[in-house]
């Protein structure tokens, strides 16, 4: 994603477009809009009535009805602002707060590659700061550009009325007056774009050092994060103060140069009013037209480098919002099979990770899962196994072959509905801010109380949860931080029992528990596997031998399959690595309760 607008002001339409949904209150601000312009602009003609017959009058009649019109206008003018003001606000709230949910709506649902390929914090930094970017544009800049240009040519004609002579001098004396102003202000609209990127970076550092610091702080690096993020933090100010000196002597030119020229028209026009070729009034709404013109022109310049900018953010959201994931279900999907336990067949896949197109992650790789029954995936670290499980639940498509459930190729199915079939307790159990409850019923959020507590007790978590302060209700903070892995591990898998899977897909599910406690969820397993389809990936022997069937993995490839019995003798991987793990016991599958050790299958040496 780019940070600077490529297609222009044009980028901005499709945002613009989200406006028609609010048409009243757009014709409101519309109407508001040109209603306090022309009041503003008639300010002018009252001063010129306060001043040549309020003051010029003789009598205090005149004179008060002089303030009466001027106090009349400015309230017009204090009423049709407030209308403008909420309603062009209330736009700018409302459209990015529109723009804010469809680019979330769009990006849950995308496949899980592309965050691979964009960061999670440049995500975030999409849906908060350019969003925040677009409300103030559509909430002010934009109103204010609009309004601007309407007095500035309102002012520019009832200017060229008033006093034809003056209104050419000024029409050839602003353009020398405004053009150092404008080429000095895009210099310092650059060193802003530039201090806002160097603002960001300083923000991400931080973030990346807070979210790792046990590791910071148990190599000792704190000095060096600290002296890193302050040459950040020094660069961020050294541009900040480069732009603050260029927009103080911009600030400084402008007044010297506006000055300079007001009083020169002054000197004309005072000039003509001495001769009286033109009346005190005239001049002063002349000069109220003047400033008008001349500070409409300026705000417009400024709002132009807002608008600018929104562009970019424009055009960044918009491709946000509409990037396709690559992970679609069909048009008119083929019924999900309805077998209470389905078969599962992977037939010759080939598969390569798109951030590594040229090393396959699985090749050729063919299985079949029986209804109803377990398979164990063992191997080394790297060989595979949890890709089978991306693809399993069609997170990535294969670039070969198919995965078919119950006979039917997933890509024809609609994918939700299929995925309501599989739990998945992964490798990292993946926990949210909230409580246990919420947390065991994420997958099925009507769950009753006593159906969560039965799906606790039966991975085995229903005791510790008890001891928790709060128990069910107790806060787990941020990705479940206050929990251990082992504790982690069982509420994923309480989540997993309670969604009562047709198929259940388990990776290293037990691999941070105990012996005591595994041996425990194992019992638990067993009686959740019994008659399920299930596949897991296991590095304890133990599990392993409770699988109705071992498929054996190197390299991306399936090297062969069969009982522990049959696999001791027919393929030497798998002897090596129960070997490693039975060490010094019996490696003939008479499980002793306590062969596991520290030595995992899938992690030999
Ligand atoms: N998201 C990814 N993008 C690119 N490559 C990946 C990705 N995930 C895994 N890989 C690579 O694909 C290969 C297989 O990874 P996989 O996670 O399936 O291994 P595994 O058998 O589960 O290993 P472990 O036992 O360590 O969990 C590895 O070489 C790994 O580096
Ligand atoms: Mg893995």
């Amino acid at each position: 994603m780019s940070s600077r607008a490529k297609k222009g002001l044009p980028a901005l339409l499709p945002v613009l477009r989200l406006l028609k949904n609010y048409k009243l209150r757009l014709l409101g601000a519309s109407v508001a809009l040109l209603f306090t312009a022309g009041a503003t602009l008639s300010m002018g003609r009252g001063l010129q009535v306060l001043i040549d017959q309020g003051f010029g009058g003789g009598t205090s009649d005149d004179l008060r009805n002089a303030i009466i019109l001027l106090v009349a206008i400015a309230a017009a003018m204090a009423f049709g602002t407030f209308v403008r003001f909420y309603l062009v606000s209330w736009l700018g709230e409302r459209v990015s707060a529109d723009i804010r949910k469809q680019v979330f709506d769009n990006i849950v649902r995308l496949h899980p590659g592309f965050f691979e390929l964009n960061r999670s914090g440049e995500i975030m930094s999409r849906l908060t700061t350019d969003t925040t970017l677009l409300q103030t544009i559509i909430g002010s800049s934009f109103s204010m550009a609009l309004r601007s240009s309407l007095t500035t040519v309102g002012a520019l004609v009832l200017m060229f009325i008033t006093n034809l002579k003056l209104s050419l001098i000024i029409a050839v004396g602003v353009p020398l007056v405004l053009l150092p102003i404008l080429v000095f202000g895009r210099r310092v609209r650059k060193l802003s774009n530039q201090s806002q990127d160097s603002i960001a970076s300083v923000g991400s550092y931080a973030g990346e050092v807070i979210q790792n610091i046990r590791v910071v702080q148990s190599y000792t690096r704190e000095q060096f994060e600290a002296d890193a993020f302050n040459r950040e933090v020094e660069r961020a100010f050294e541009i900040a103060r480069r732009r603050i000196w260029q927009r103080s002597m911009l600030i400084c030119g402008a007044i010297m140069l506006l000055f300079v020229g007001m009083s020169g028209m002054l000197w004309e026009g005072g000039q003509d009013v001495l001769s009286g070729r033109m009346s005190g009034g005239e001049l002063g709404a002349f000069v109220f037209y003047a400033i008008m013109v001349g500070s409409g022109v300026a705000t417009i310049s400024e709002v132009w480098g807002d608008l600018q900018r929104a562009a970019g953010a424009a055009e960044r959201l918009v491709e946000l919002i509409n990037t396709q994931s690559l992970i679609a279900a069909p048009e008119d999907p083929v019924n999900t099979p309805s077998s209470p336990q389905p078969q599962l067949r992977i037939d010759n896949v080939s598969f390569y990770y798109p951030t590594r197109p040229t090393q396959p992650a699985l090749q050729e790789f063919s299985l079949d899962i029986e209804a109803g029954r377990s398979l164990a995936l063992v191997g080394p670290s790297g060989a595979g196994k949890s890709t089978v499980f991306e693809l399993l639940l069609r997170f990535y498509d294969p670039q070969q072959g198919r995965l078919l459930l119950d006979g039917i190729d997933v890509r024809e199915m609609d994918l939700q509905r299929m995925r309501e079939h599989i739990a998945l307790v992964s490798q990292q159990p993946a926990l949210f801010t909230g409580d246990v409850r919420y947390n065991i019923a994420y997958g099925k959020l009507d769950a009753s109380d006593e159906e969560v507590i039965a799906a606790a007790r039966a991975a085995h978590a229903h005791e510790f949860i008890s001891a928790l302060p709060d128990g069910y209700g107790s806060h787990l903070g941020e990705m479940g931080v206050r929990l251990s892995g082992g504790q982690r591990q069982r509420i994923a898998l309480a989540r997993a029992i309670l969604n009562d899977p047709k198929i259940l897909l388990l990776d290293e599910a037990t691999s941070a528990l105990d012996t005591e406690s595994e041996h425990q969820v194992q019992l638990a397993l067993q009686e959740l596997m019994h008659n399920r389809t299930t596949v897991i990936i296991a590095h304890r022997l133990s599990t392993i031998l409770h699988a109705d069937k071992i498929a054996v993995l190197e390299g991306g490839r399936l090297i062969a399959t069969g009982t522990h019995q049959q696999l001791l003798g027919d393929c030497p991987l798998y002897a090596r690595l129960a070997s490693l793990q039975f060490r010094d016991t019996d490696v003939s599958g008479e499980a002793s309760s306590d062969p596991a050790g520290e030595h995992g299958l899938s992690a030999p040496g």
